[in-house]
């Protein structure tokens, strides 16, 4: 693609990771076939200034029945999402009439808690493999892939919804026209659009370039959402940085002229524009951070190697998926990679083709050294492992930089 997803604008490319597979497309042990590959490539639109990528992978190659991820494998995102939906419960859905639907509820990590109190509430989640898991926590699911059609389904059906909220979804969803359309369709007057994803100011000031893979197709900056919002006829009313997979924003999007903004909307704005967020040189520079974070990680781990020291992954995560693949990382230097997800276990990472096996193998026994893949869990992670660390090992983490603890 060389032109803008959204408004048609002209792409400028500034990075490029070569071929990928699906990030999520862990492979049976006897697996003999081609994988799927694309390209996977940054630009930046001159126009609307909104990051995506060059290439874009049909939607029902990474959302079906076999979507491995589960929301709900980390205790500090379950907190999270329940503190979220308390929130809601306090401020959009105080009537008992109300109605809150969720995008890419997954398991159901979010709408769990709306459920027991008692709210009308509907799941909107392509995934058959994780919409099962929260339907039989008694969460009401469609599996289907939100857009304009579905919205006016649903619109038809349950009335208007007071809440619409997305975590981690909305960044996936290339056809963003048909999601706005969906949403305006679907929306209470007063009601509010409420997304949160992973920061383009994050992702660039800790060179985080695992963010970027097939699932992840923007990169969102509070100045191209508040464009974007414009643009559909809405307007961006609160900005709220959170801690949460290494650094997000929660935007709040309401009818245009239905809510006054908060503070924070212009505060992060100026930000933007003071750091030149989404000019061409920022994000070129930022392209060298990510070549340098690539030759770093390929020394330290041919020298680990050259010593003789055992290292393993830890979360088989989809952002590894861009890594072990940028950076030619196969079994020869990470051995297998531990994960807690049931359907990622016995087998082999996409592309660069590393056993997965449970958290079990992890101390069985513990290797010298761990590659934490799922960086962004890093607090929980090693706060659980202190054995791994009294045992001597040592934990690689490649975020900010490439560096030992
Ligand atoms: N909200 C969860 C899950 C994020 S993973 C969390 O924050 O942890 C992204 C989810 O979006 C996946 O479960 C995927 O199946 C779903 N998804 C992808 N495209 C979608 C669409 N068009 N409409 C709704 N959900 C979608
Ligand atoms: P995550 O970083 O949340 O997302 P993504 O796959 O989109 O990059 O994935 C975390 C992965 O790490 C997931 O496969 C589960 C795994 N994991 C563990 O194995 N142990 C843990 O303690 C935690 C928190 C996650
Ligand atoms: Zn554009």
């Amino acid at each position: 693609m060389t032109s803008c997803r959204i408004c048609g604008g002209r792409l400028h490319e500034f990075g490029d990771f070569g071929t990928q597979p699906l990030s999520s497309g862990f492979l049976e042990p006897d697996y003999i076939g081609d994988e799927y590959f694309f390209r996977l490539a940054l630009g930046v639109c001159a126009s609307c200034s909104m990051v995506q990528l060059m290439e874009e992978v049909p939607r029902h190659l990474m959302f079906n029945g076999h979507y491995p991820y589960l929301s709900s494998g980390s205790s500090v995102m379950r907190k999270h999402f329940e503190r979220t939906a308390r929130r809601f419960l306090e401020t959009e859905l105080t009537s008992p009439d109300h109605f809150a639907v969720e995008l890419g509820c997954n398991d159901g990590i979010m709408l769990k808690t709306l459920a027991e109190a008692g709210v009308r509430h509907l799941g909107v989640e392509p995934s058959k493999s994780v919409a099962d898991i929260a339907r039989r926590l008694g969460i009401r699911v469609a599996t289907e892939f939100f857009q304009e059609s579905t919205a006016n389904e649903i619109r038809e059906t349950e009335g208007p919804a007071q809440l619409i909220y997305a975590a981690n979804t909305v960044c996936h969803i290339p056809y963003l026209d048909s999601i706005f359309r969906g949403v305006d369709a679907l929306l209470a007057t007063d009601g509010v659009f409420v997304f949160e994803d992973p920061y383009l100011a994050d992702i660039i000031e800790k060179t985080a370039y695992d963010q970027v893979y097939d699932e992840h197709f923007y990169f969102f900056s509070v100045t191209s959402v508040a464009a974007m919002a414009k643009r559909f006829g809405f307007e961006l009313v609160d900005a709220e940085r959170l801690p949460v997979h290494g650094g997000e924003v929660r935007y709040t999007i309401a009818r245009e002229g239905r809510r006054t903004p908060a503070p924070s909307v212009a505060e992060l704005l100026a930000r933007e524009e003071t750091a030149q967020l989404t000019h061409l040189d920022t994000l070129k520079t930022f392209f060298r951070n990510v070549e340098q974070s690539r030759d770093d990680l390929v020394t330290l781990l041919k020298k680990l190697r050259a010593e003789g020291r055992s290292v393993v992954g830890y979360g088989a995560t989809a952002k590894s998926a861009t890594v072990a693949n940028y950076c030619g990382v196969g079994p020869d230097l990470v051995s297998f990679v531990s994960d807690t997800t049931p359907n990622k276990q016995g087998r082999l990472t996409p592309g660069s083709h590393i056993p997965v096996r449970p958290r079990e193998a992890f101390e069985d026994p513990y290797p010298d050294y761990a590659l934490l893949f799922a960086w962004n869990h890093a607090e929980e992670i090693i706060a659980k492992e202190t054995r791994f660390r009294e045992a001597g090992g040592r934990w690689i983490l490649y975020i900010p930089h490439v560096h030992v603890v």
